[in-house]
């Protein structure tokens, strides 16, 4: 039986404000894989990627999702590029059932742009347009890897929880 539970899914889908809810709702640690890549770098994502390369950043995010998975009783919420390396997915389904938060286009624009989060990734003369290229690229993977998917758009926070236990009673 597989213990944690693992989100994936695009810039501003949500996770990490979910995985705290759920965690806090099931009583399993809430793990950002984002925080433990700043902590093992000693500096925000923002200035790795301008510092040192999304390459560089890539290898810390494996690193780390590799330590992660050792956890049991988790809610790991995963960067919007974990499923750029499919190694990275391996790893977190030994263990982890994985969670597909999906939000409409307009949607993540607007939480994007209301957000504290500097995402480099984001950081063009033409978000909208960047988004669009890097929600077509990955949609695939994200449905690809997902266990289970929930549409976030026009959900609250509160429902989309409900929603992934529902889901998980499913695959009991
Ligand atoms: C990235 C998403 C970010 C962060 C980094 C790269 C991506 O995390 O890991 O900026 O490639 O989509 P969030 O999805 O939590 O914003």
């Amino acid at each position: 039986m597989k213990s944690n539970i693992a989100l994936i899914g695009f810039m501003g889908a949500g996770k990490s404000t979910i995985a705290r809810a759920l965690a806090s709702k099931l009583k399993k640690e809430y793990i950002e894989l984002d925080s433990l890549i700043e902590a093992k770098a000693g500096k925000p994502i923002s200035d790795i990627f301008r510092d040192d390369g999304e390459p560089a950043f890539r290898s810390l995010e494996s690193k780390t999702v590799k330590r992660a998975s050792l956890n049991t009783r988790a809610v790991i919420s995963c960067g919007g590029g974990v499923v750029l390396n499919h190694s990275n997915m391996e790893q977190l389904k030994e263990n982890a059932v994985i969670v597909y938060l999906q939000a409409d286009q307009d949607v993540i624009m607007q939480r994007v742009k209301g957000s504290e989060d500097v995402r480099p990734l984001l950081n063009s003369a033409d978000p909208c347009t960047t988004v669009a290229g890097l929600l077509a690229a990955r949609h695939p993977l994200y449905e690809k890897f997902a266990d289970i998917i929930i549409d976030t758009s026009d959900l609250k926070i509160e429902d989309v929880v409900k929603q992934i236990i529902a889901g998980l009673r499913e695959r009991k």
